[in-house]
């Protein structure tokens, strides 16, 4: 077959079932899902209706420039629009910066456990994925930095670093000054792609594109309007990257990635400060409850800076635990697929979500893991 060798080390996506196929086999009415940290209370009205506006334009190419968008952001961020790319998720933005940075042969470094999509990103390109595992359940920047500045496997060089800030899926954050300390001690010559898919979650917004402000090169930030903004389907995400990174992202970026309805929903989206500050507050209460309520349970869970949170299972029987839940209604994520096979990950979800969460997991938990 005319396919590339690269292709055979990649392991393909492998999609839940749909939620009424597990709602079926599980013989109920409904599921609650809590397993992909999406926001929890739905599409922010205005971007309905600038999504609805948009359905009788839709035998039109999308603006490839994204020209609206692009400026709304710049404009938030203190960048000039150049500076953002518009991706189709920030899924895309990652695979798209790996594409960017890689040829066969070279390697991207991440700590691990963290997002899933960094692997398959490196594999597709020939390169391989350099995984730095956490100490103490956290990010071990000097074990990151060393293997920056060793030789990559594959023969060819170092040449990107993903940093999940705050991370998924543990959900914590980096230090600010660590941060910066690591970018300056970064190897020339690497790009640096700070992941803030969960930014708007955070007590102190990360500084992604405070570091952009200031100059700094190798850099390149992505943000999403899949969590807070509620706008998964829709699939729209945007890099903040340095002029170099940003022209190089939109060499490689197929021109209408990001498709037209995305664009105004995500535009009419920025305008709804006071309900995304709401949504906020309200998975900042719900990640504490969570916490509580795993930790009682008997888990090992961590503070999180996210709106979902990661927790230990006792004897490591996170797929039990999982599968129990899931007999019960509840989907949330074991995370043997990011690493981390001994525990799971809960999304915060409504009030009503989250309290049938906690019976749940304190049936299961009583019955048998
Ligand atoms: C760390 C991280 N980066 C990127 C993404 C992808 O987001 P999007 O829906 O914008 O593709 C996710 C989604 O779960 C994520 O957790």
């Amino acid at each position: 077959m005319p396919l590339r060798d690269a292709l055979g080390n990649v392991e393909p996506y492998r999609p839940q079932p749909p939620m009424r196929v597990l709602a079926e086999r599980a013989g109920l009415e409904r599921m609650v899902k809590l397993a992909s940290n999406e926001g929890a209370f739905g599409p922010l009205p205005a971007a309905v209706a600038a999504y609805e506006a948009a359905a009788s334009e839709l035998h039109r190419y999308p603006d490839g420039g994204a020209a609206s968008l692009r400026a709304a952001l710049g404009e938030r961020y203190g960048l000039p629009p150049e500076q953002v790319v518009p991706g189709n998720g920030a899924d895309e933005l990652i695979r798209l910066c790996a594409a960017a940075a890689l040829d066969a042969g070279d390697a991207a470094v991440f700590p691990w456990p963290s997002f899933a999509s960094y692997v398959s990103a490196a594999g597709v390109h020939g390169a391989d994925a350099v995984r730095v595992p956490l100490r103490d359940r956290a990010f071990d920047l000097g074990g990151v930095l060393e293997a920056c500045s060793a030789p990559a496997p594959g023969g060819g060089r170092v040449r990107l670093v993903y940093l999940a800030n705050p991370n998924n899926p543990t959900g914590t954050i980096l230090d600010p000054a660590q941060l910066r300390g690591f970018l300056d001690a970064l190897p020339a010559g690497i790009l640096c792609v700070l992941d803030e898919a969960y930014a708007e979650y955070a007590d102190v917004e990360p500084e992604g594109p405070a570091l952009l402000r200031e100059g700094r090169e190798a850099l390149c930030v992505l943000r999403t309007f899949s969590k807070v903004y509620g706008l998964a389907a829709l699939r729209i995400g945007y890099a903040l990257a340095s002029p170099a990174v940003a022209g190089a992202l939109d060499r490689v970026r197929p021109i209408f990635n990001a498709n037209q309805p995305a664009q105004e929903a995500a535009l009419a989206a920025l305008g709804e400060a006071d309900e995304v500050a709401r949504r906020v507050g309200h998975a900042h209460g719900a990640r504490e409850r969570l916490r509580e309520v795993l930790a009682a349970a008997g888990l090992d869970p961590l503070p999180s800076q996210t709106n979902f949170v990661y927790a230990d299972v006792p004897g490591g029987r996170a797929d039990a635990l999982a599968e129990g839940l899931l007999a019960e209604g509840l989907i949330v994520r074991a995370l043997r697929g990011f690493g981390a096979p001994g525990a799971i990950r809960v999304t915060c979800g409504t009030d009503e979500e989250n309290s049938a969460f906690a019976e749940a997991l304190a049936r299961v938990m009583a019955r048998d893991v």
